[in-house]
């Protein structure tokens, strides 16, 4: 798979199935970029809705999280067979608040991405620092460890169906964005740590999206930046008009 610009939307636990419906119809009827990828990534209770309203369209479908086995007694779970059987592409994989929140480890992360790829799926699996870490100059090194041991784990064929994202937790939700330049720096310490484990070639293919209160606002300047491929969209991809707003900026440049 060959770098791609990703606009990828994270509901989070957000709208009713109703006006999760009503936002994909509207930005599916609104999008009509051909040098972008355009995602969305509603709750699971929506998912076959949103697929049925996605088809015959090049919107995609992530889901927000899966199981790392397929079927069992794991009271609660989603597994990434049921995902692709309902025609669910994608999956976000070790948001912060997913580690933060139900203490999802790398090694979690590590079989959810087996379990993903196994099905044929594309994991969008998320790094990032918190605020003291950042404070600390030691982001480079616990992301490094993320990626370490999680995704570098898989053969360089698997790799191929990744998307990384570098969400800073100190960005996400808070309006208070990482400076274009403080998005590049780790996106090329990101591809460069591929780089070294994947080769030349791996790197240069794998999408890394910046996430972290990305908006109509800010999209262009951080979308400018040599490593950054694209944004995984909270808040602001709750509103077709907004969501939209920035997949066009990410298609122009
Ligand atoms: P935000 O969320 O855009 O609301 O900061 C981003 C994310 O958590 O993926």
């Amino acid at each position: 798979m060959t770098r791609q610009r990703i606009a990828a939307g994270n509901w989070k636990l957000h709208t009713t199935v109703t006006e999760g419906c009503d936002l994909t119809k509207a930005i599916v009827q609104g999008w009509q970029g051909a040098n972008a990828k355009v995602i969305v990534g509603p709750p699971f209770t929506h998912l076959a809705e949103v697929v049925e309203i996605c088809s015959g369209s090049s919107v995609q479908v992530a889901a927000q999280n899966c199981f790392y086995k397929n079927e069992g007694a794991y009271t609660g779970e989603v597994s990434p067979r049921i995902l692709t059987q309902l025609g669910v592409q994608y999956v976000i994989l070790g948001h912060s608040e997913r580690r933060q929140y139900f203490n999802e480890s790398n090694s979690d992360i590590l079989q959810k991405l087996h379990a993903a790829l196994g099905e044929g799926m594309q994991p969008i699996l998320c790094c990032g620092e918190p605020l003291e870490i950042r404070e600390r100059s030691t982001h480079e090194a616990h992301v490094r460890r993320q990626l370490e041991e999680s995704v570098f784990q898989l053969p360089e064929k698997d790799f191929g169906r990744i998307v990384v994202a570098y969400e800073p937790i100190w960005a996400i939700g808070t309006g208070k964005t990482a400076t274009p330049e403080q998005a590049q720096e780790m996106h090329a310490y990101i591809r460069n740590l591929i780089r070294q484990n994947l080769g030349e070639g791996t790197a240069n293919d794998t999408s890394i999206l910046y996430g972290g209160s990305v908006k109509p606002a800010n999209a262009a300047d951080l979308f400018a930046q040599a490593d950054v491929d694209g944004g995984l969209i909270g808040g602001a991809s709750l509103k077709a008009e907004s969501f939209l707003e920035i997949a066009n900026t990410l298609n122009s440049i």
